[in-house]
């Protein structure tokens, strides 16, 4: 079936989610940050993660700000950077403001100058996905941004998923959901989707009951995929 909808998970496939850490450390005369700023987000992003599926399924929902909050404070004493409140309310601040990969904004372009509708379907709390997508500039190139928030649970649950038809009238096999996270691209394919698993760090992939269509190193072959 034709696509016609690009819908995209926002945290690590539009937006960098090592940026805040990253650029907290280049900013920082700390050398514990300086040295360990990449362990820090790969704790931050694994129990952020976490604390969402364990959320999800003991029906202990809250929002992604929360979790986001919890799985860095997790991540901070894991490792040894606990205590400097600046630093944390750094961190914090620079999440709602995360880099965009490079290749974003053309690639919404074209896939726009295509006739495709496209949205962000993801976790993040509406207020936390609005700064992002201001801080990137990508409010013109994005017909609709869609949270969580509005079913209350978070992915990889079914009801997630349904926002797209919901939301665009359209079939699921009409859609291409892109997501850099295997497992949401995994779900997303068992729900109906075609899927393009973003696999930037080379990644195994997930041993789920299903397997993402495409396999890409990063977003430029989102339109083709797409069918431009
Ligand atoms: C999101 C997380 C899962 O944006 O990356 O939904």
């Amino acid at each position: 079936m034709k696509i016609t909808t690009c819908v995209f998970d926002a945290y690590g496939t539009l937006f960098d989610v090592a940026a805040a850490a990253r650029q907290a450390a280049e900013a920082s005369d700390n050398p514990a940050l300086r040295e360990r700023w990449a362990e820090l987000a790969s704790h931050w992003r694994l129990k952020q993660l976490q604390y969402s599926w364990l959320r999800a399924i003991s029906h202990a929902h809250t929002d992604f700000w929360e979790v986001t909050q919890n799985g860095l404070d997790w991540a901070l004493e894991a490792t040894g950077l606990q205590g400097d409140e600046a630093l944390r309310q750094r961190l914090l601040d620079l999440y709602w403001e995360l880099q965009a990969y490079p290749e974003v904004p053309a690639m919404l372009k074209a896939l726009k100058a295509g006739g495709m509708q496209t949205a962000i379907l993801s976790n993040g709390s509406p207020a936390m996905l609005d700064g992002a997508v201001k801080s990137a500039g990508l409010g013109d190139v994005l017909d609709d941004v869609l949270s969580v928030e509005s079913v209350g649970i978070f992915k990889p649950d079914k009801r997630v998923y349904d926002l797209v038809g919901q939301r665009f009238g359209c079939d699921a096999r009409e859609v291409l959901f892109v997501s850099s996270n295997g497992w949401d691209a995994a779900a997303a394919a068992g729900y109906g989707f075609a899927t393009a698993w973003v696999n930037r760090a080379g990644e195994p992939v997930d041993r789920l009951p299903w397997v993402p269509q495409a396999i890409l190193s990063d977003l430029t072959g989102i339109p083709a995929q797409a069918g431009l």
